[in-house]
């Protein structure tokens, strides 16, 4: 999928405050990779798709992680709202033809963060 493609297909799955977000981080996100010395075009995407699972209510929140086989511990069943990071990291391959497990991994650490996180992580 072209970056247009991915633009267009998160622009009909996202609410219009959170697609402007979304447009808003993927920016900041090519700022940023200028000064840590990471892919811009990993950061453009990263941050353009971080929030591509965003959109699940609760019960389908878990259903969806459920399916694709993701723990989900005590704090998210508290809180599945926690699970469109990991859901958004599976997504971004299965929707947006995304690849780069680098990617899938910023997006999956976008709200908890991680141990040893990468740039692109941060
Ligand atoms: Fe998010």
């Amino acid at each position: 999928m072209t970056l247009e493609q991915m633009q267009a297909e998160l622009e009909a799955s996202l609410k219009p405050s959170r697609f402007r977000h979304s447009l808003g981080v993927s920016e900041t996100a090519v700022k940023l990779s200028h000064h840590f010395g990471v892919d811009e075009e990993k950061a453009r995407v990263a941050g353009l798709l971080h929030d591509c699972a965003r959109e699940f209510r609760n019960e389908a929140m878990v259903e969806e992680a459920e399916k694709r086989g993701i723990a989900i511990g005590e704090v998210e069943r508290s809180m599945p709202l926690l699970l469109h990071a990991d859901i958004g990291a599976v997504r971004v391959r299965e929707i947006y033809g995304v690849e780069d497990p680098a990617i899938s991994q910023a997006i999956a650490r976008h709200t908890v963060g991680g141990a040893h996180m990468t740039p692109l992580d941060k």
